[in-house]
Formats: C-alpha cells, structure tokens, sequence
C-alpha cells in the first residue's frame, strides 16, 4: 500500500490539519494533540484485561502489522487500538434493554476486547466485523483462550468485512463502535441500518464511544440520543480520558 495512497486518502476523510496530527512521530508533525490522546488510550488500555484472562488484545496494530491503509470504497482504515475494560463495562452497564434478547455487533471489532466484555452479559449472540484479517484472526485466538470462564465459541460470529458492507442481522441489536472509521463511512453504515429497520422494525441501540463522527447518527431520524452515566463520565477525575466516553442512540419501533 502506498504512502501517499494512505495520504491521499486520509487527506479526503479527515482535511489537511487532522491528517498531519496522525502522522508518526519521525514524520516531524508540528502538533501533537492526537499523539497526547493515543499515548494515554495505549497506556489506559493496559489495565491487566489481558494478564486475567490470558488474552492479547493490548497491543496497538499499525500499518503492515495491521494489513490494510486504504479501503476498496478509498476510505482510511483505522489502526487497531482498544480501550479499557473499566469504559466498555460502563458504556454497556448504561443501557436500558436486557441483554438475553439481543445481539451484540462490534463494527470494527478489532482483537475482540468489547466482544469478551459483552460476552458476560448474556447478549443471545456476538457478532464480529473487522476489515482486518490480522484482527479477526486475534479475535479468534483470543476468545479460545480467553479463561478463567470460557466463553461459548458457538456463540460468537467473526467476519472478515468491511463495515460498509456488512448486512446487519435481523435481531435486535447492541452495535458497538469504537471510533472506527471516518465520517462517511459511519454515513454508510447508519444509511444501511436504517434500510434494514425499515424492512425488519426492532430495537436498536448504538453505543458510540469517542463519538467523533456521532453527527451522522444524530441527522438520522431513527435515533434518539439519550442521556446515560457513559456520556458524562468517566472524567479525567475517574482516571479515565474524555475520549472513553460513550453516546447512547436508542430505535424503538413505533
Ligand atoms: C479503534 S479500533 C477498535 C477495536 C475494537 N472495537 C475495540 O474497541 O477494542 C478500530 C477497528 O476498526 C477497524 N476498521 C477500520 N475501518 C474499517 C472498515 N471500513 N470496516 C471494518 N473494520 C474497520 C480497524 O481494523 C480496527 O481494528
């Protein structure tokens, strides 16, 4: 993949300013605003999930690690990073649904850490989708090894795929996402959510967290955002970054 593909491309999701904020430290960027947050996201996601459970999923992937820069449909794919255990848990303790009867989609899942967290919920199933062959096999592994409770493979769905593709299944649904991707493609991904509640009316609930592209869910006229402990906390005061925040946009049929 080239570099200036990924430049290109880049440039096209998120302007000039953002793009030389993301660029690697030998690259000399003059700012260091994104570089602060994900030193503090790597450090925060270190917070011994994975010494409990025997599990990878700590480890940020970039670049060839990560396999893919660019998407088909020429959108940036985001590097791998996760975030503590401590927000997902607060994010999913925040909902107002019980858990047996949906199903949880991480859209981006990456090594599959929310989809671990999930799995201690009772959601009826767990879904997977990661553009990144490097991830999904991580998220394979790790949810085999993951101990000292094993988790019930048979009910984890994993799918090599990009997002923009990705039908969603008919049930209700908990859709995760991590600030995965650039703004058009979470334009996309509500554009087909929205298709598929309009042929099959269910509950839906998106949990968003460091909502950074939430503008294209809140134009929806499917989704309510409501207010929940995720969006005001964790605060700097609770050791955990803004950035772990989450927002709640709720679908009820009718
Ligand atoms: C910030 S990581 C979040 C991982 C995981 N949700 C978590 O919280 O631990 C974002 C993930 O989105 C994936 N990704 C980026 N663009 C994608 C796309 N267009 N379709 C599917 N996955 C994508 C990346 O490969 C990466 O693993």
């Amino acid at each position: 993949m080239g570099v200036f593909k990924v430049l290109a491309a880049s440039v096209r999701d998120f302007g000039l300013v953002d793009t030389l904020d993301r660029l690697p430290l030998w690259a000399l960027s003059p700012l260091t605003r994104s570089r602060l947050r994900r030193r503090k996201l790597a450090q925060s996601s270190q917070d011994g999930f994975d010494e409990a459970h025997g599990t990878d999923t700590a480890a940020i992937l970039v670049g060839r690690e990560h396999g893919l820069g660019v998407s088909d449909g020429g959108h940036v794919v985001s590097r791998y990073e996760t975030s503590s255990e401590t927000a997902i848990r607060l994010a999913l303790d925040s909902l107002p649904i019980d858990p047996s009867g949906f199903t949880f989609v991480d859209l981006g899942c990456g090594k599959g850490k929310p989809l671990m967290v999930a799995a201690s919920y009772g959601f009826r199933r767990l879904v997977g989708v990661d553009i990144s062959p490097v991830c999904i096999q991580a998220a394979r592994r790790n949810i085999e090894r993951y101990g000292p409770e094993p988790i019930d493979a048979s009910r984890v769905e994993l799918r090599v795929e990009d997002a923009e593709d990705f039908e969603f299944p008919d049930d209700p649904l908990v859709v995760y996402l991590f600030n995965p991707f650039p703004q058009s493609v979470v334009e996309s991904v509500i554009a087909k959510l929205e298709e598929s509640l309009s042929r099959t009316p269910r509950e839906v609930t998106i949990v968003y967290m460091n909502p950074t592209a939430a503008a294209a869910v809140r134009r929806s006229a499917f989704f309510r955002r409501i207010p929940t402990i995720a969006d005001r906390m964790p605060s700097a005061a609770d050791g955990l970054p803004r950035y772990q925040r989450a927002a709640v946009f709720v679908h009820a049929p009718g």
